[in-house]
């Protein structure tokens, strides 16, 4: 029997809001398994959500690893583990080493709050300010060795506001990423069942 969902594994270390727009998109139908979500963080909230949907959890803390070679070589076997088909960084705060992402080339995702090319890295919000823009968003692309730089595969756009701040300006720009994120799963997912 073909499968009939796209299995994949979520990695998260925060709120897991993202996790959480996934969940309710399986939710209504879209077809895609979550086998895991995985975090480098115990505390992290989106276990919680993982753990409240039914999703096994596992945590795999950095702390406990020599280097970033050792650790991601235990995350990419607790990954595979899973046999994900997509894997799903959903505000995964770590830096992969080039022979992790390889291994994943083509098959692991990223959701970025900017309008990618513009402000890889973190505190995307705030340098969007003080640069003026009157247009911010996010953007869902493939994960490739050097950071926040993998093809683009869907953007959304939200208006910079008079008197906004980096948190005012990051929510608008969530309620997107909840949107396309999904979306750029569900589209994978369709692409994958059809081959
Ligand atoms: C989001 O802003 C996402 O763009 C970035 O990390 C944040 C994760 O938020 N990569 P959440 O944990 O999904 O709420």
């Amino acid at each position: 029997m073909s499968a009939t969902k796209l299995p994949i594994v979520v990695l998260l270390s925060g709120s897991g809001s993202n996790l959480q727009s996934i969940i309710d998109a399986t939710a209504k139908g879209m077809p895609v398994d979550i086998r895991a979500v995985i975090s480098n963080r115990p505390d992290a909230y989106g276990l919680t959500r993982a753990h409240d949907a039914g999703i096994d959890t596992a945590v795999l803390e950095h702390g406990n690893f020599a280097d970033r070679e050792s650790y991601d070589q235990a995350l990419q076997q607790l990954i595979d583990s899973y046999a994900p088909k997509l894997v799903v960084l959903a505000g995964f705060m770590r830096i992969l080493s080039d022979d992790f992402v390889r291994h994943y080339e083509g098959r692991m995702m990223n959701i970025h709050p900017s309008l990618l090319p513009k402000y890889r890295g973190l505190h995307t919000h705030a340098r969007a300010l003080e640069a003026g823009d009157e247009v911010a968003g996010c953007t869902v692309h493939y994960v490739t060795p050097e950071l926040d730089a993998g093809p683009i595969l869907m953007q959304a756009r939200v208006p910079v506001l008079d008197g906004d701040t980096p948190e005012t300006l990051a929510a608008r720009v969530l309620e997107q990423e909840h949107k396309i994120y999904p979306e750029a799963i569900r589209q994978f997912a369709e692409q994958w069942l059809k081959r």
